[in-house]
């Protein structure tokens, strides 16, 4: 699935990133070398990054 629209970062990108210690989605945006535009994907982002975290 993909997150991000604008920036075409998909759903496993976002996990990877909060395995490697990204607990936000700016530090994940950072991690991929990519830069927020719209942000409508925080929200889904930040979630994904909640549930991953809480699974490891
Ligand atoms: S959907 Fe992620 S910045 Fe627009």
């Amino acid at each position: 699935m993909v997150v991000c629209v604008c920036n075409a970062i998909r759903e496993n990108q976002v996990r990877a990133c909060a395995r490697d210690g990204c607990r936000t989605p700016c530090q994940a945006f950072r991690a991929l070398g990519r830069q927020a535009k719209c942000g409508q994907c925080a929200v889904v982002a930040r979630a994904i990054l909640d549930e991953e975290r809480a699974a490891a």
